[in-house]
């Protein structure tokens, strides 16, 4: 692999944020904030591809997200049935394999379907990952994998002498590389409980933007970043 490659990011997750923040400044109610942000899912995904990314993981609901109001859960609940509605046949034909990770069990029965067939109408792509984070939280993916594990050691399936590559296959994340790249929109500086062991050795970038206003160019911008960083995974700089 030529050096470039290596410098390429392969794995872009992003938390998208900031859309009730967009929404109000333009006197809108926080819902038309989420519209515009599940139809930049679509803008991003294709730029993303086009720029040479392998898998995107969107951050869409998150284990904590359930204390905002009924009105406004519901609302983000039938998100996915607009965004695929609208645009699953593109995805299809662009070649991209959607995926989720999260604990769909508890969404509406409606939204689980949508997602599902999502899943299923995509798995013969090889094109680019897109993986929605829903009802997903970081801990209690940690907390499922070990008790996966300690269940598999019980059984006897599994020895002691695990590492951390064989814990990852007990992660959601199984079939995944790691994340090389993480973007926030919307200026704030936190993780909230996501990807926290997939970020390991990810670069972390921050951007002011709110999500419904992270354009093709600001990604452009952050793939650029990155790709100038020295990534040294703990190691020396290479002289
Ligand atoms: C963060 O903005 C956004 C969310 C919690 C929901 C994200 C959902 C989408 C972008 C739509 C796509 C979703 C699916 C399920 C397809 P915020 O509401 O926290 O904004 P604020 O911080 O300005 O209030």
């Amino acid at each position: 692999m030529s050096t470039k490659e290596e410098k390429k990011c392969r794995h872009l997750a992003i938390i998208m944020d900031g859309n009730g923040r967009w929404a109000k400044a333009q006197g809108k109610p926080r819902t038309a904030g989420h519209l515009a942000g599940a139809d930049n899912v679509r803008t991003i995904a294709i730029a993303a591809d086009q720029l040479g990314v392998k898998y995107l993981t969107l951050y869409a609901f998150s284990t904590e997200n359930w204390k905002r109001s009924e009105q406004e859960v519901n609302y983000i609940m039938k998100l996915p049935g607009m965004l695929f509605g609208k645009y699953m046949q593109e995805f299809i034909d662009r070649g991209f394999q959607l995926n989720m990770i999260g604990e769909l069990d508890r969404l509406p029965k409606e939204t689980q379907k949508v997602l599902y067939d999502a899943v299923e109408r995509s798995k013969m792509n090889d094109g680019l990952h897109l993986t929605m984070a829903v009802n997903y939280g970081s801990q209690r993916e940690i907390v499922l994998a070990a008790r996966k594990y300690a269940k598999d050691v019980l059984e006897g399936k599994a020895d002691l002498n695990l590492e951390a590559e064989g814990f990852e296959k007990y992660l959601m994340t199984k079939d995944m590389p790691n994340v090389d790249l993480l973007i926030r929109t919307s200026g704030e500086l936190r993780i909230s409980n996501y990807l926290l062991w997939q970020i390991a050795y990810a670069e972390l970038e921050f951007v002011p933007e709110a999500w419904p206003a992270f354009t093709p160019e600001v990604l452009d911008r952050c793939l650029a970043e990155f790709e100038g960083r020295d990534r040294r995974f703990g190691g020396v700089k290479n002289e």
